[in-house]
């Protein structure tokens, strides 16, 4: 496992749409590794590969829950409901934070690490993250949904 630097925002590669994982082998799961390995280094919850500078949908998460990781695959969003509205912030937008609204409830469909189908059922912080990651997949980041204004730290 290897560390990857970590894009930011004024890459414009942050702004571009993922392409599918076309198929989940070795060199995929290398990447999601050093993607698990680069965001447990710089304290994150998520981290899509585009932030390590890999245009496919894909991304990581561990919000310490007891559950994760999570390992999402050509994620689909199959079902939303609801919402809540919580400060994000982003690796790649670093001391940022604002307030953005987003489904109290998603579920998602995904590959695994393994290649293998799942369902994602989220609510909560698991939901706002999932989002939030779903969105870099299509080049969009926080900032452009936040509620208000932005607090710089
Ligand atoms: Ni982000």
């Amino acid at each position: 496992m290897a560390l990857r630097q970590i894009v930011t925002e004024e890459n414009d590669l942050l702004r571009k749409v993922s392409r599918p994982v076309d198929r989940v082998d070795t060199r995929i799961q290398t990447l999601i590794d050093d993607m698990l390995q680069t965001m447990k280094a710089s304290n994150g919850i998520g981290l899509a590969a585009v932030q390590v500078g890999v245009l496919r949908r894909l991304f990581v998460m561990d919000i310490q829950d007891g559950n994760g990781p999570y390992v999402l695959i050509n994620p689909k969003i199959v079902a939303s409901d609801g919402s809540q509205v919580g400060q994000e912030g982003c690796l790649s937008v670093p001391g940022i934070w604002g307030d953005v609204e987003r489904p109290a409830h998603v579920v998602m469909q995904a590959l695994d690490r393994g290649g293998k189908p799942f369902t994602l059922e989220a609510e909560g912080l698991l939901a706002v993250c999932a989002c939030h990651e779903y969105d870099h997949l299509d080049g969009i980041l926080f900032r452009d949904k936040v509620i208000g204004s932005l607090v710089k730290t």
